[in-house]
């Protein structure tokens, strides 16, 4: 076990190159299951959540070959159908192995995915579940298992009551190999779930609309070997720009996409963070002062749950009062106590809102790291707090954050990764 110690108040500066997105990786490796020809994945962020579905993977009898930001996966034959609850506990996105190896192989056993604190307890699969009903699948509940079998999976018409990401992607993946037709409504639109399209269809997949709130997809026979070139993580992205213009840095943030983080550039232009966009690259100047202003969470394009708390530790920083209304989950504003520890003045409203007002001085304190995206915001206002911040259970940002401390120690920043005895 690790931890790490930060001094904070020292002005970053430089470039940070983004990493390929986590949330593309996690699904790119089960899509692999679809085929038995061979899938090379490239950009491969090397995190932990990356090494637990790659185990399961090879729990699976898959063949894989690792090496930097790089790997190949083929899956010959798919003899095993059940997720050992060993692996997939540790991983909610162990949810998107179910539908390739129903499609595949006609039948899957698993228990309710487990693996991250935002949700737990409370994260459903229903609409996974409903979704794989109307393809023809009978589910069982038996000793601890879900237990699903269809010899052949059919389309189907299936509209989402509420908008999932993980349920779009798994859906639009399983009825790739279903017989016939499904049209999947009121889905998510994140650029993942294009890039995921976009993949499937060059090797042989007919999926239109993704990226839309409607996606037809056409069943195929097979799909075939292919390369799959991960997209830049939009949330790390954001949250490079969230920690320069927090810190008062002036930090070029590169091999991203701009437009995906749109709905965050907007709000800096509002309030006075000024920053300068390319195709691949984002600068953030040095702010002297930045003014508050209030964000709701919503699915893609509008403000992304996963950048709720970096920004609320701007939001910190920022003169003026603003409230952030997490709506997507229930458990995603308790790190806030933490924040009011270090000197913050927030006010809890209820579980899904804060309000945050501003400027205050952050002090360093010792910190457990809940979950990982309040785990990164904690970085950040230990980089911006006066002494030292400790901050443990750093495994839950290694889920997501390849080797964070080695890359904003080449900011400048004073982070150090220390062994608990
Ligand atoms: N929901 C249901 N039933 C379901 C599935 C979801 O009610 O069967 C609800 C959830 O409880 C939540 C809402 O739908 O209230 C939206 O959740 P969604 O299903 O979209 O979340 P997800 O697909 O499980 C993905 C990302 C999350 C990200 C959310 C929202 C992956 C592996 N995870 O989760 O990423 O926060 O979309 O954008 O893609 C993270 O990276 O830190 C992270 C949590």
């Amino acid at each position: 076990m690790s931890k790490f110690i930060i001094k904070g108040q020292v002005r970053l500066s430089g470039e940070i190159e983004v990493k390929g997105a986590k949330n593309a990786a996690l699904k790119i490796i089960p899509a692999a299951l679809l085929s038995d020809e061979k899938i090379t994945i490239t950009n491969l962020p090397e995190i932990e959540d990356v090494s637990r579905s790659l185990e399961l993977l090879e729990d699976l009898k898959a063949e894989v070959k690792i090496s930097k930001n790089r790997c190949e996966i083929q899956v010959k034959n798919l003899d095993k159908n059940s997720l050992d609850p060993k692996f997939a506990n540790k991983l909610r996105a162990s949810i998107m192995f179910v539908g390739p190896i129903l499609a595949r192989v006609g039948e899957v056993k698993f228990s309710h995915p487990g693996g991250c604190v935002i949700g737990a307890g409370t994260r459903p699969i229903d609409l996974f579940l409903e979704g794989f009903k109307a393809m023809g699948a009978d589910i069982k509940w038996e000793d601890g298992s879900y237990h699903l079998k269809a010899k052949k999976l059919k389309g189907c018409e299936y509209f989402f009551t509420t908008v999932s990401v993980t349920g779009t992607e798994s859906l639009m993946m399983t009825a790739v190999l279903a017989n016939g037709t499904t049209t999947l409504k009121n889905c998510a639109m994140e650029p993942e779930i294009k890039a995921l399209a976009d993949y499937l269809n060059e090797q042989g997949a007919k999926i239109k609309g993704a990226g839309t709130s409607t996606i037809i997809i056409e069943g195929v026979e097979r799909i075939g070997a292919g390369v799959f070139d991960i997209i830049p993580d939009r949330i790390e992205t954001g949250t490079f720009a969230i920690m320069a213009a927090a810190t008062g840095s002036e930090i070029k943030i590169t091999k991203c996409i701009p437009e995906h983080i749109e709905s965050l550039l907007s709000i800096f232009k509002k309030i006075g963070i000024k920053f300068e966009t390319g195709e691949d690259w984002i600068k953030i100047f040095k702010s002297e002062g930045f003014s508050s202003y209030s964000i709701k969470t919503h699915e893609y394009p509008g403000f992304p749950t996963d950048l709720q708390s970096p920004y609320t530790i701007l939001a910190t920083q920022a003169k003026g009062s603003s409230i952030i209304h997490e709506t997507i989950y229930d458990r995603r504003l308790l790190y806030a106590d933490m924040l009011t520890q270090m000197g913050a003045d927030i006010i809890m409203c209820d579980p899904h809102r804060i309000v945050v007002n501003g400027p205050s001085k952050l002090y360093g304190k010792k910190l457990t790291s809940p979950d990982l995206r309040a785990g990164i915001a904690m970085i950040i206002a230990g980089l911006i707090a006066e002494g030292e911040t400790e901050i443990d259970n750093i495994y839950q940002i290694d889920r997501g954050y390849e080797n964070i401390d080695t890359r904003l120690r080449a900011l400048g920043a004073d982070i150090k990764r220390v062994e608990i005895q």
